[in-house]
């Protein structure tokens, strides 16, 4: 059965905005029920077949506080996702930062320390160039949504 989390990451919520656009767009155009998580714990997602995680860069180079648990329990965790098949990371930061859009490289290392690849690179957002990051959020996960869904 197919267990599909969209979740974020975010500090003052424009991750969890972007997350929530794709959710919608998720439902509407290619009828998928989708979770909507914003920053769960590892108990509440381990089951996922699916996932979608979308998170913003704090700090210098920082996962959002309360984003942080969850990095770590994935990081200690030996077998954080038994089941998941395909996995899409989009992070948002700025250019402006020398740890431009650091928390979702760093959580790519701590997905592929477990064994775990996401379907394509990491997909990053400026904010620089970018007026609204949930449109872009958006483009990307469709551009990737057919071998996302494959
Ligand atoms: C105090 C602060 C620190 C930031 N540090 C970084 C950083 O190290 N790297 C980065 O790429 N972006 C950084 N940013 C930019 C944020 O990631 C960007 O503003 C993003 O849109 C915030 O997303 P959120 O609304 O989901 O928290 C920082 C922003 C603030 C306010």
């Amino acid at each position: 059965m197919t267990k599909f989390y969209v979740i974020s990451g975010s500090t003052l919520g424009t991750a969890e905005v972007a997350a929530e656009t794709i959710v919608e767009e998720v439902e509407q155009s290619f009828a998928k029920k989708a979770e909507l998580l914003h920053s769960p714990s590892l108990e509440q997602i381990s089951d996922a077949t699916h996932l979608v995680v979308i998170c913003s860069t704090h700090g210098a180079g920082e996962f959002p506080d309360t984003f942080a648990p969850l990095a770590q329990a994935i990081s200690k965790s030996e077998k954080p996702f038994p089941s998941l098949e395909k996995l899409l990371l989009i992070g948002i930061g700025s250019s402006d930062y020398d740890t431009y859009n650091g928390a979702i490289r760093e959580l790519a290392k701590i997905f592929a320390s477990k064994g775990i690849e996401p379907i394509v690179e990491p997909l990053l957002i400026d904010v620089v160039e970018t007026f609204e990051p949930d449109l872009t959020a958006l483009s990307l996960f469709t551009a990737h949504a057919d071998e996302f869904f494959a």
